[in-house]
């Protein structure tokens, strides 16, 4: 395929036909377009941007560039997903694919790992011991009929045109691009064969989309092409410019995750968990109003149901269950742990995510490179967030690291992510707004 004359039509801001985007997919997926020919490609979209019809396409193309799944017909039993755009402690869907399992729906939830100093679902997971994330769409679709849920990642074979052309663009200050992103990440939710998802789309000073108003573009344009493919989707903004929950870094997320399970845990976890399972059960008409949604989704994650789902999902995806229960009971699995305390009293007005995110991910939490091997016992946990008071000499944050050195450097940079003032800020919703 001689791919110049669409890179020079796209530099010259002119628009491409499904056809051609159709092609050139195909073709750099068998490895017939050179990596710079892409690359340029991706610049001038970065700069110049696609049409809706060109972002359908995209998407369209990258979803058929391999394996679809495909579950029996059962329409008592939807199949849905939910997709976060990546966050600080951001574990949502850790106890949200076990209360939808509670709550009768099928739930192939294909995650992915750490990008930027944003937390991956695969990475914390993978701190369980034993816990396998690859799996084979045979084993997919068979656990996800036989216990309702599955967290794994992408199989070689689901959305190959993504993996390539994501691997070009982490390299080519590509990413943050509102119709490359909603094609990455539609594309892979596509091919879930699922019948409704509900985007969790964050903004502030750890989100991709840094403001308000990009959150928003961003969750327009991947609900319009979501809803037109026949998947009913919705998109809630959330705000990310404080870590949700108390706790950061990939075990600490699994441990807190479990406590909510628990029915324990941060409020605003448990929030934005129900708000995503009430918004499926609403979209798949399965209960008629959003407070009865809230009401019958409370109850279930209450019940102690979807914690016993989540020990069935260890064990199906072959974790070391009596190796996970001493982890999990032990009191800290990092070496050293550290507190951070006040030295003066008033409200946080300030736990600034993106510097939290930062140290994480330079503790070892997170990934310089893509080769670079994750530590899951680090990050930072009893976090103190906005409109709490405190004290002189209370806890803003505990740090946890692999050596001294490493823990004493990340607590003299954990200090500029807290502001304590004399009055709280107004209280800030977890759910802004519904797309
Ligand atoms: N997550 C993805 O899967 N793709 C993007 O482009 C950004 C976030």
């Amino acid at each position: 395929m001689n791919v110049l004359p669409l890179i020079e039509a796209k530099r010259d801001g002119l628009v491409l036909s499904a056809e051609q985007i159709q092609a050139l997919v195909t073709a750099f997926t068998r490895g017939a377009i050179p990596d710079y020919q892409m690359a340029a490609l991706l610049m001038a979209v970065y700069f110049l941007g696609l049409n809706a019809d060109e972002t359908r396409a995209l998407t369209f193309a990258m979803r058929d560039s391999g394996d679809v799944l495909t579950f029996p017909k059962d329409s008592s039993r939807p199949v849905v997903d939910k997709h976060s755009t990546g966050g600080i402690g951001d574990k949502v869907s850790l106890p949200l694919a076990q209360l939808l399992a509670c709550l009768g729906f099928r739930v192939p939830m294909i995650s992915g790992r750490g990008l930027g100093i944003t937390g991956g679902t695969l990475d914390k997971l993978e701190s369980i011991p034993g816990f396998r994330t690859r799996l084979s769409v045979g084993e997919i679709v068979k656990q996800v009929e036989e216990i309702g849920c599955v967290m794994c990642g992408q199989t070689e074979t689901m959305c190959p045109a993504d993996r390539l052309i994501y691997a070009l663009r982490d390299v080519t200050g590509t990413v943050p691009s509102i119709p490359l992103i909603t094609a990455s990440i539609l594309s892979k939710k596509l091919s879930e064969g699922i019948e409704a998802l509900v985007l969790d789309v964050k903004f502030g000073s750890a989100a991709f989309m840094q403001t308000r108003e990009q959150a928003r573009e961003l969750a327009r344009t991947m609900a319009q092409i979501a809803n037109e493919s026949g998947v009913k989707t919705r998109a809630l903004l959330t705000d990310m410019n404080t870590p949700l929950g108390r706790a950061a870094g990939n075990w600490l997320e699994v441990k807190e995750s479990v406590e909510c399970l628990e029915g324990r845990g941060p409020e605003d976890l448990r929030e934005l968990v129900i708000e995503c399972a009430a918004s499926l059960l609403e979209q798949t008409g399965r209960c008629t109003d959003l407070p009865e949604s809230r009401s019958r989704a409370a109850k279930v994650l209450a019940s102690g149901e979807p914690l016993r789902k989540w020990d069935q999902m260890l064990a199906a995806q072959g974790a070391d269950l009596p190796a996970y229960r001493h982890q999990l009971q032990a009191v800290d699995t990092a070496p050293v742990v550290l507190e951070l305390k006040a030295t003066r009293s008033g409200f946080i007005t300030r736990c600034d995510a993106r510097v939290i995110g930062e140290v994480i991910r330079d503790l070892g939490g997170g990934r310089l490179t893509k080769e670079a091997v994750i530590d899951p016992r680090v990050g930072v946990d009893a976090l103190k967030k906005p409109a709490e008071a405190v004290h002189v000499g209370d806890i803003l944050c505990r740090v946890h690291a692999a050596s001294q050195d490493a823990a004493d450097q990340a607590l003299a940079r954990l200090w500029s992510a807290f502001i304590v003032a004399d009055t709280p800020p107004l209280e800030c919703a977890v759910v802004h707004e519904v797309i």
